[in-house]
């Protein structure tokens, strides 16, 4: 692209490239959906925040909350042709327009560095499996020794970014999407095989009931406040990816219809992700609180666990890792990708300078996450790892407030009868009574309260 050509604060003008048609949307979207949220974020906050009732809260905000923001979103994306900084803008020009656009288009640049990290995790964990390194993998305390090394965790999280990087530079994102929808299909396969497995081990019974039936002594603020991150993060909701998406859609399909497959699938990913894992911990562990409550690490301690035990476990790590790897990737690289359109859309910068900045980026809050358990281990920000602070920061104060923004945005500006007008030029809106409930009420009352509950947590004002 044409340095002139960037310089202009809107795409309208320039025609657009659009999906194929609906099957390519959905599958774009899923493509996307599916990374490491899936895989490794859900399991470990299913496990630490209640299992059951979480995955209860989640399935209820995801049906609710989490279909009322993708339609709108991906509505205003589809009616004004832009990703978030100009949605918001072409509605208006005040300042509460720029922080609605900017804080949206922000998230994804503070998310993949940390992506990064932990896909530099994995991409070590494949390196172990090839190298057949499996029974050292499961050695208790192989991955607090692993992340505490400084060298090591900054060597693997600076091959993953590179590899982001080298893409971003190339711009080839379509040949990424390409390899994604061949592997989406195997890692369903696979999960389906390990979670099968994982399920049928002895003692894993009580993690399949722990992670399925909802048990209200678990419940607690905090399920709530990170079931609704959690949602956002999976679904790449609030952070102006479905703008995106949305502007590149035509109109003739239908957003209601193809916003329940994408939930659906990625749902799916997540519960398979889930069964894998938390039932390996109770057989392996017997349910010890202390494995429930191990965060980030939990996909790392437990995964090659049960790969040890199993009579093919290092082709099993090889293929497991290598496909998350692969998810990981594809989801890296679109977050930086948005993140690299943003500076060319609204700064003006070539692509070549929008790539570089968004690799110091990535490097600078890259690597001091991944130091953060070792080198930089005295670094607590609010009680919080780097790593964790900038997950929370995101997820948990961020999100929110994109959300809230669309919301009002919607309600106050655009008006919910537009928003209807553009859904129906392709679907019945079935649920329309209960989308305008939910953006006009509920939504925004439980963004605030939620808002306020986090931020209360971490200060430690209310314990919960
Ligand atoms: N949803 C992705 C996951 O589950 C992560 C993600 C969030 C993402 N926002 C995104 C991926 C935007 C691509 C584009 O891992």
């Amino acid at each position: 692209m044409k340095e002139a050509e960037n310089t202009g604060a809107s795409h309208a003008g320039k025609s657009r490239s659009s999906f194929s048609g609906k099957l390519g949307y959905v599958l774009a979207v899923a493509g996307s959906a599916v990374g490491l949220g899936n895989i490794w974020r859900f399991p470990y906050l299913a496990a630490k925040y209640g299992g059951g009732i979480f995955l209860l809260v989640y399935l209820i905000l995801m049906l609710t909350f989490g279909y009322a923001l993708i339609v709108s979103e991906t509505a205003l994306g589809r009616m004004t042709k832009r990703s978030p900084v100009g949605a918001f803008q072409a509605f208006g020009k005040g300042p509460l327009f720029k922080f609605g656009g900017w804080v949206n288009a922000v998230i994804p640049m503070l998310i993949v560095p940390y992506y990064s990290v932990i896909g530099g995790w994995v991409t070590k964990y494949l390196f172990e499996y090839l190298r057949g390194n499996t029974a050292a993998l499961a050695g208790d305390d192989y991955f607090s020794h692993f992340i505490a090394d400084g060298i090591q965790a900054g060597v693997w999280f600076l091959l993953f970014s590179l590899l982001v990087v080298a893409v971003l530079f190339a711009g080839v994102k379509q040949g990424v999407e390409r390899v994604s929808k061949v592997m989406m299909p195997l890692l369903v396969v696979l999960a389906i095989f390990v979670a099968g497995y994982s399920v049928t081990r002895p003692g894993a019974l009580e993690g399949v009931k722990y992670f399925l039936i909802p048990n209200f002594k678990n419940f607690s603020w905090m399920t709530v406040v990170t079931a609704m991150g959690q949602m956002f993060y999976s679904l790449s909701i609030a952070m102006g990816i479905l703008y995106t998406y949305g502007s590149y859609l035509k109109k003739d399909v239908d957003i209601e219809k193809s916003t329940g497959q994408v939930e659906i699938f990625d749902t799916g990913i997540a519960m398979l992700a889930g069964l894998m894992i938390i039932p390996a911990v109770f057989a392996f562990s017997g349910g010890d609180p202390d494995t429930l409550k191990a965060g980030p690490s939990l996909m790392f301690i437990t995964i090659p666990k049960v790969f040890a035990s199993m009579g093919f476990g290092t082709g099993a790590g090889i293929l497991f890792f290598l496909l998350v790897l692969l998810a990981a990737l594809t989801s890296a690289i679109s977050l930086a990708e948005s993140g690299v359109s943003t500076f060319e859309d609204q700064l003006g910068f070539s692509r070549r300078k929008s790539a570089l900045l968004m690799g110091a980026i990535i490097l600078l809050f890259g690597l001091a996450s991944a130091l953060g358990f070792g080198t930089l281990d005295f670094v607590s920000l609010l009680g919080m790892s780097i790593l964790d602070f900038f997950d929370f920061l995101t997820n948990s104060l961020m999100m929110p407030l994109a959300a809230l923004s669309t919301c009002l945005l919607v309600t106050r500006v655009v008006g919910l009868g537009k928003i209807a007008e553009e859904v129906q030029q392709s679907s019945d809106f079935k649920r329309r009574r209960m989308y305008n409930l939910f953006m006009k009420y509920l939504a925004p009352i439980c963004i605030v309260i939620i808002l306020i509950s986090s931020i209360a947590n971490v200060f430690g004002w209310i314990s919960m």
